[in-house]
Order: structure tokens, then C-alpha cells, then sequence
């Protein structure tokens, strides 16, 4: 039926007719808020970051205050970055699995003193002198000199994922992207009886240039090269289909598309292919873009729940996004 019998604005009449005809909603339990917590950051000290306008480093009580903040807000869940001191950063990148490990700490205050869902990024990068995701060895048939060892880094990687199930995580989330790291993490986790510690995979991720922001936030920007050679070519949307299967055999309990809104094309096609769980990193380089459009004052605040709204809209369950503590207050 048609005009003038169909009339579509029937439905856009008021914001009452809106409210119940709306189809995609956000909920504040949809909401993930990545903090980043820095080793050398004395109680109360704070420091901005300058590439992501209104966040910040944190030192440990900083951040188990700022989470509780977020948690009366209504904050369900955070996933956790730590940024070890530089001179302890080394080859293998040993503070990533220390017990005393900035993460593990951090995760030991937030199990005491909050009921947030406690998830924690699983990677080297941080935690290298050369700030790639995994080892590395001198290698001429590579880009710029330098292989990204995959076998030799699942070691590392799953003892990392280890020490955060000891400390308490409830989820560990591997954002390295070597082959076979699912396995290796559900393999040690049950051998070491942490059978209920959840998994959520970093399953496609994009070598993307939108994670510049959150490169200066932590300080793990490779010291040679990209990461090209471990992170999926932003023009493959078969070979992403391809990569959360093998998360699936392998035993993750989410799959994750990284980043969010150039790859919502990606977030569809993976909602309509698995039927996990599906979370969605809007990435630092999303979350600056917008801050710098409002604070020019070519966008306007709105333009965050909208951006929000299409990530769910494209089919993720949940958005690990910096918006957070402004989506909470805004929900
Ligand atoms: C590190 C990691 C990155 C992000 C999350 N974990 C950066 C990278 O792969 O270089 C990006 C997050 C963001 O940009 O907000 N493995
Ligand atoms: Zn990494």
C-alpha cells in the first residue's frame, strides 16, 4: 500500500510514537570501558591523555576509584590495559606475566572492591621493548627486517592470560593475533582448573590506523615496522569470517570485530554467521575522531549515542568504547 494510504511519518510523529516504534536500543549493560592503568603513577596522580580528549591514565587506586564511579553509574563491566614501567619493559615482554604485574594488582583491588565484570587485555605489546604483539627475530623476507614469532609467543601470551585468571579476571581477551592463541589460553586455563575463566578473542581484528590514539595512551606503538604481518588487511571481509571460525573450534566464548564503525559491513556479516556472543571495539581513533569534530564544533554531542546506536544497530551485544562514562550518563 501507498501513499496516501502508507505514510511513514505516521511513526515519527511525536517522541511518545518514537519511543515505542524504536527498534535498536542501547542499554547500559551493553557498555565496556577500557582503562588504562600505569605502573608508575603515584595514588591521586592522574594523567591526561593528549590524543584522547577527557581520558586518562590512571594509577591503581585511581583507577579502582574511577571504576567505582562508573559502577554506581550503572557499569557493568571494564577491561583492564596496564602500562608497566619502560625499564622493565624487555624482549619477551616479562611484565606482562609477572604475578605482581601492574594488570594483576589492578585486577586483585577491582575483585575486592567492585562487582564489575573484570576483563583483562591479553597482549605483548605493552609490555615489549619493541612494542610488537608477539616475539620477534630478524627475518630479510619481511617488510622491514623483523618476523612476528607466532609459536614461540602463544608461551607468553597464555602464561599473560594465566596470571590474570590467578588475579582474578573474569575474562581474558587476547588482542594479539597470533595463530592458535585461543587454544593455547583454553589449554592452560583448564589444566590450571580456571575451566569457568571466559575467553573473549579479539577474533578480527584489522590492522587499522584508527588505534593511533591508543598507541601514545599506552606507549606500545612498534618501535620497527606495523603490524601488518599479524593484524587482518582492512580490505578482507571472507578472510574475517574465516578467522572467527577458527576462534570458535578453538574455544573462545566471544568473538570481538575491531575497530567498530569503518567495519560495521564486518560486525553484520559476523552477527548473521555465529551465534556467540558479539562484542565491538570502538577504538580510540573513533572515539578522538568525534571529540575533535565537537570540540571544533563541526559535530555535536549527538553524534556519540548515534555512532553507539549504529554499532548495536549492525548486530554487536556489546561496545568496548571510551564513550562509556558519557553514554552512562546519557542512558
Ligand atoms: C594492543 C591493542 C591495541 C588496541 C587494543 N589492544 C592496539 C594495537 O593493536 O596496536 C587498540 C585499542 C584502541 O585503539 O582503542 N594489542
Ligand atoms: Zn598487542
Amino acid at each position: 500500500m501507498n501513499f496516501p494510504v502508507t505514510r511513514m511519518r505516521r511513526y515519527r510523529k511525536n517522541s511518545k510514537i518514537r519511543d515505542i516504534v524504536r527498534e535498536t536500543k542501547l542499554n547500559k549493560e551493553d557498555l565496556i570501558y577500557p582503562i588504562f592503568v600505569k605502573e608508575d603513577l603515584k595514588d591521586g596522580e592522574k594523567e591526561a591523555i593528549s590524543a584522547m580528549p577527557g581520558e586518562y591514565r590512571f594509577s591503581l587506586n585511581g583507577a579502582v576509584e574511577y571504576a567505582k564511579e562508573l559502577e554506581a553509574k550503572g557499569l557493568r563491566s571494564i577491561i583492564v590495559f596496564g602500562l608497566p614501567s619502560e625499564d622493565k619493559k624487555d624482549e619477551i615482554g616479562s611484565p606482562a606475566f609477572a604475578p605482581t604485574g601492574i594488570v594483576q594488582r589492578t585486577v586483585g583491588k577491582l575483585k575486592a572492591e567492585t562487582d564489575l565484570v573484570i576483563i583483562t587485555d591479553v597482549c605483548l605489546c605493552q609490555y615489549t621493548s619493541h612494542g610488537h604483539c608477539g616475539l620477534i627475530r630478524e627475518n630479510d623476507d619481511t617488510d622491514f627486517g623483523y618476523e612476528i614469532l607466532n609459536d614461540e609467543s602463544l608461551e607468553y601470551l597464555a602464561k599473560t592470560a594465566l596470571s590474570h585468571a590467578e588475579a582474578g579476571a573474569d575474562i581474558v581477551a587476547p588482542s594479539d593475533m597470533m595463530d592458535g592463541r585461543i587454544h593455547s589460553l583454553r589449554e592452560i586455563l583448564d589444566e590450571n582448573g580456571y575451566y569457568n575463566t571466559m575467553i573473549m578473542s579479539y577474533s578480527v581484528k584489522f590492522a587499522s590506523s584508527f588505534y593511533a590514539p591508543f598507541r601514545e595512551a599506552a606507549c606500545s606503538a612498534p618501535s620497527a615496522g606495523n603490524r601488518k604481518s599479524y593484524q587482518m588487511d582492512p580490505a578482507n571481509a571472507l578472510e574475517a569470517i574465516r578467522e572467527a571460525e577458527l576462534d570458535v573450534i578453538e574455544g573462545t566464548d566471544f568473538l570481538m570485530v575491531k575497530p567498530a564503525l569503518p567495519y560495521l559491513d564486518i560486525i553484520k556479516t559476523i552477527r548473521e554467521e555465529f551465534d556467540l556472543p558479539l562484542v565491538t571495539y570502538n577504538v580510540s581513533g573513533e572515539y578522538s575522531m568525534i571529540m575533535a569534530g565537537i570540540e571544533k564544533g563541526y559535530l555535536t554531542e549527538e553524534s556519540i549515542m548515534e555512532s553507539l546506536l549504529s554499532i548495536k544497530r549492525a548486530g554487536a551485544d556489546l561496545i568496548i568504547t571510551n564513550f562509556a562514562p558519557y553514554a552512562l550518563d546519557h542512558l
